[in-house]
């Protein structure tokens, strides 16, 4: 293996919180119920297709031209950009940052794979950013996960063979990127949920991030 592709929210730091209650302020204001089980539902996928499915699940898809959409969408994105401010390195989930070490210890090539425009924001924050050796700009792919174009991007930029990648990701839609593109998938979360995703190695949490046993389940399935 040669390089490992991060997801950002939901594996790195955790901005669904923030992100439920941008969208639960806009969603009010157009009189759409929004709870966290819609939220769940939104993980991975990115600003418009989350705004669409909004609208659908409130019956309103017709009534609003593409123009207002996008007005929509940067209501909401002010509103969590906001929220962002809140964040620290304190706020990166435990056992990231010395697996990021391991990871540059072993001489492995770190990318970042995030459906988020504010990804660089948020590292930034979290001051993680020197660690990422590319991070991909989701307005460079042309389709959003569950497609593998933003996992296959970041193993381009890397100039590393899909094979030889590792992603990590915490939402269902993410896993079935990583594994269309061809990579061994990690999956942060329930055994459930993530193996019927397809991930190849579940962990339930960050600081269960241990290279060794990475490796070593990797070299397992592919031996
Ligand atoms: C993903 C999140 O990482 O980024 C989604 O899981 C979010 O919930 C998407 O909609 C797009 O984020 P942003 O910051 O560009 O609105
Ligand atoms: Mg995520």
């Amino acid at each position: 293996m040669k390089a490992v592709i991060f997801d950002l929210d939901g594996v790195i730091t955790d901005t669904a919180e923030l992100h439920y209650q941008a969208w639960k302020n806009l969603a009010d204001s157009l009189k759409i119920h929004f709870d966290y089980k819609l939220n769940e539902e939104l993980k991975g996928i990115g600003r418009m297709d989350s705004l669409n499915r909004i609208l659908n699940f409130g019956g309103k898809t017709d009534q609003y031209t593409e123009i207002e959409k996008i007005a929509l969408t940067e209501q909401k994105n002010t509103e969590y950009v906001a929220l962002l401010d809140q964040l620290s390195p304190k706020s990166i989930y435990p056992g990231i940052k010395e697996f990021l070490d391991t990871l540059r210890n072993q001489n492995l090539k770190i990318g970042l794979a995030s459906a988020s425009k504010n990804g660089p924001k948020i590292l930034e924050l979290l001051e993680i950013t020197d660690y990422f050796d590319t991070i991909v700009d989701p307005v460079s792919v042309k389709m959003g996960k569950p497609a593998p174009d933003i996992f296959l991007k970041a193993a381009e930029q890397l100039e590393v063979h899909s094979s030889k990648c590792i992603g990590i990701e915490d939402s269902e839609a993410g896993i079935h990127s990583i594994k269309t593109a061809g990579m061994f998938a990690i999956g942060v979360g329930t055994e459930k949920v993530m193996k019927a995703a397809g991930a190849d190695l579940v962990i339930c949490d960050t600081k269960n991030l241990h290279w060794d046993q990475i490796i070593n389940t990797v070299n397992h399935q592919y031996s």
